[in-house]
């Protein structure tokens, strides 16, 4: 910023200097040409002189009554007549028959008899008579400024005079500018006028206008350093509050995430409980159950009944076992199993719900595919949660699809549906535990987590995200070579 402060002054300055000068170089000119004025008026009045002198040849000296004093008419070689007032000069003009005539005259008197030349203290007018060294004032007085009378000489148009040798002509010690003009008065010789303008004005103007730059800079640069602090320190305030609700947003979003951990763990330990009191009724359950279809070996379809909730039971008591054992941090218990099974009961078991919802549900699994090595009910389980997932988002009408498919290293279940479709926010979100976009007791939004976790158990993939134009596709992927450290066979 100083720096900047430091050229603009240093180029307000210079553009002053300029104008100083400019200022300077007019009133040079101005002389010039008053001085060429002055010279006219010379070579006139030099003129009326000499006719003058004619008259007072012809019918005396008296005729020029007291204009010119003193005023002598002699022949050539006889006593030069004396001045009696040293502010006058004596011009002696040649006339007729080898007489002279000797003028006394005052150098206004040959320049302007109006008397108006010269303002004291600004403007002199300089008279050099060819028989005079020194120059005179309009009023006769003598002055020595020798640097003029040279100029003059030299025949130069102008001069800058210096302060001292403006005091010599009665002007301020300050610089002055002067005009020349030489005339050629024939037989009175060769005469000179100079006119001498004191450049105080100028310089006076100048210096007002420095004081004005610095006082302009002074104030420009106190209003920069004033407004400028202030900007600065405005933005540095806003800076730290930027900051502060940087920090606070962070703090926000950590401690949301640590009560999302917190309502998880506490949500799996309540999990845990319930799978765990489950299985106390559960085995009640079956053990009448068991007592029922004893008795009731005559009745076929009541024995049928009775058979469903033994393996419904048995199913459910499975997969409790097993989530307690995944939640423990277990591995699955791995068993030899081909895909298309897994695909047949998971769609038989959601059947009846895609029937209630009017939703198509195809599947399609090649003949033939690789084993696998997984826990056949928890795999089950996990394209379940898809199934229902897709059903859940068609409306009636809607169409869900589930496939298969293998290659070399793995084996993927595809479940894709047409209904309402996936952000990719959503989609991004939807693994967690807990989120749901259904309304309230409508949905946990423990779905996909659980089925997450049983994948991440057989070292797989679960990946959702949307598929063409409107719907969703959900894909779990199972290493064919599961059956590694990660597992235990049954
Ligand atoms: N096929 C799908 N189409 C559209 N959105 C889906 C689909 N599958 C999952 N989602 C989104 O992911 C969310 C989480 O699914 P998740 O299965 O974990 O829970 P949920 O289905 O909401 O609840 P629950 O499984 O207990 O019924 C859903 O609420 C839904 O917004
Ligand atoms: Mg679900």
């Amino acid at each position: 910023m100083l720096a900047a402060i430091a050229v603009v002054t240093g180029l307000a300055w210079w553009d002053e200097q300029r104008e100083a000068d400019a200022a300077l170089r007019d009133l040079e000119n101005e002389q010039s040409v008053l001085a060429t004025s002055l010279a006219g008026t010379l070579r006139a009045n030099l003129g009326i002189l000499e006719r003058d002198a004619r008259l007072a040849g012809e019918h005396g000296a008296g005729i020029l009554g007291a204009r010119y004093a003193p005023a002598l008419v002699r022949s050539a070689g006889a006593p030069r007549a004396s001045a009696s007032d040293p502010a006058r000069m004596l011009i002696s003009v040649p006339i007729d028959g080898g007489r002279l005539v000797d003028l006394g005259v005052l150098p206004r008197d040959l320049l302007d008899r109006d008397q108006r030349l010269g303002r004291p203290g600004e403007l002199q007018v300089l008279v050099a008579a060819p028989h005079e060294t020194a120059l005179r004032l309009v009023d006769g007085t003598v002055v020595g400024t020798a640097a003029v009378r040279d100029a003059l000489d030299r025949g130069l148009p102008a001069l800058r005079l210096a302060p001292s040798d403006a005091v010599d002509v009665g002007l301020p010690a300050r610089t002055s500018m002067v005009g020349m003009a030489a005339v050629d008065a024939g037989e009175l010789g060769r005469w000179g006028v100079a006119s001498v303008a004191s450049a105080a004005r100028e310089r006076d103007r100048e210096k007002r206008a420095i004081w004005r730059l610095i006082l302009g800079v002074f104030v420009t640069s106190g209003l920069v350093i004033a407004f400028g602090g202030t900007a600065l320190r405005r933005q540095r305030k806003e800076l730290e509050l930027q900051r502060e609700l940087a920090v606070a947003e962070a703090q926000r979003q950590r401690d949301e995430e640590l009560g999302r951990a917190e309502r998880v763990a506490t949500m799996g330990t309540f999990a845990m409980g319930i799978a765990h009191e489950a299985s106390t009724p559960l085995a009640v359950i079956v053990g009448r159950a068991e007592q029922l279809l004893a008795r009731l070996k005559d009745d076929e379809r009541a024995e049928r009944s009775v058979q469903t909730i033994l393996t419904q039971a048995d199913r459910i008591q499975n997969i409790i076992r097993r989530f307690l054992d995944m939640a423990r941090g277990g591995p699955p218990a791995l068993e030899r199993v081909d895909p298309a099974t897994v695909v047949r009961a998971a769609t038989s078991a959601v059947e009846h719900r895609f029937a209630k919802a009017h939703v198509t549900l195809a599947a399609d699994v090649p003949a033939t595919m690789p084993a696998i090595q997984c826990d056949r009910d928890l795999l089950e389980q996990a394209v379940v949660n898809l199934l229902l997932n897709a059903c859940e988002a068609c409306q009636a009408g809607g169409r869900v699809e589930v496939t298969a498919r293998a290659d070399a290293e793995q084996v993927a279940f595809v479940v894709t549906d047409n209904g309402a479709g996936i952000s990719a926010e959503n989609a991004s979100r939807a693994k967690e535990p807990f989120f749901t976009t259904k309304p309230h007791g409508a949905g946990t939004g423990l779905g996909l987590a659980i089925a997450t976790e049983i994948v991440k158990s057989h070292r797989g993939e679960l990946s959702i995200a949307p598929h063409t134009d409107h719907g969703t596709r959900a894909l779990i992927e199972i290493p064919i070579a599961t059956g590694g450290a990660n597992a235990r066979a049954v």
